[in-house]
């Protein structure tokens, strides 16, 4: 590591060994490392042929379900093999030095597989089934194995569809409130693996940033919030994660 990634890790560890509460905000890098494509680089191999429109949307739902159930089910099988990485289990370590929000935007599950507690899924859950009709939920397991026919609602007998945020749809609520007010809360903010591009969630970063609360960014890609963060770790998350997470455990045991 060169001096000043050093000097910025030690600078990053001071400032959350400042911070009661802290905001993780997570996309798709983060879990890049356990072999999950982003929604874009996904658009590979057998699947090159379709746009996101013709597999994450309810148009394409409603016309294909089949279809965008083999992308989904093509997608369960990736992160059931990836599993967690070391970023993953860097942010849960955190939750047991300090108070630790995790808002992510990846559907994987694998924040809650790793361990962290406090999780707002802004994009939904892939292991959940939602109906396409009245909108019950069923959970899976993450290794449970996959069925090749489409589900049916057990209360109203309509499609079930992954319980994910497609193009055009609304945020889940409840997740979009308990990330802001944990905004509210936290004195620093971690953002971790993600563009910042794709709003409504990268509203949180932004609002990070305008209410002066201290901002760390960890991407090895310079993003749009890069030249605006107080500091940031220039290293994938699997590195600068389980690092910075090493260097706090040192402020906190030694003050
Ligand atoms: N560690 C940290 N960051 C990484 C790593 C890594 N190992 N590898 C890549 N990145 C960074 C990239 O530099 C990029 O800035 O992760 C970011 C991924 O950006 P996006 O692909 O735009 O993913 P995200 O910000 O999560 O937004 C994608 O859009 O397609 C929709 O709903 C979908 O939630 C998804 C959102």
């Amino acid at each position: 590591m060169s001096d000043d990634a050093q000097q910025a890790l030690r600078r990053a560890a001071a400032l959350l060994a400042q911070a009661r509460n802290i905001l993780v905000l997570t996309g798709a890098g983060i879990s890049a490392e356990s072999g999950i494509p982003t929604f874009r680089e996904a658009q590979t191999g057998l699947w090159a042929q379709y746009s996101p429109e013709d597999l994450a949307t309810p148009e394409a739902f409603a016309r294909h379900p089949e279809r965008v159930w083999a992308w989904y089910r093509w997608r369960r099988a990736l992160i059931a093999r990836g599993g967690v990485n070391a970023g993953h289990r860097a942010i849960a370590a955190l939750g047991g030095l300090t108070r630790v929000f995790v808002a992510t935007q990846n559907v994987d599950g694998l924040h809650a597989a790793a361990g962290s507690l406090d999780i707002a899924e802004l994009h939904g859950n892939i292991w959940r089934d939602r109906c396409s009709r009245c909108d019950t939920t069923v959970a899976h397991e993450i290794l449970e194995p996959a069925t090749e026919d489409i589900a049916v609602c057990r209360e109203c007998g309509a499609m079930m569809r992954p319980d994910v945020v497609w193009f055009g749809e609304m945020l889940p609520i409840d997740a979009l409130r308990a990330a802001e007010s944990a905004l509210d809360r936290a004195d620093a903010v971690l953002v971790v693996g993600t563009s910042s591009r794709v709003y409504p969630a990268a509203a949180l970063a932004d609002a990070a940033i305008e209410s002066a609360r201290p901002v760390i960014e960890i991407n090895p890609q310079p993003t749009g919030l890069s030249d605006t963060v107080d500091i940031r770790l220039a290293d994938s998350a699997s590195r600068a994660l389980p690092a910075l997470v090493a260097a706090l455990d040192g402020v906190l045991t030694s003050g």
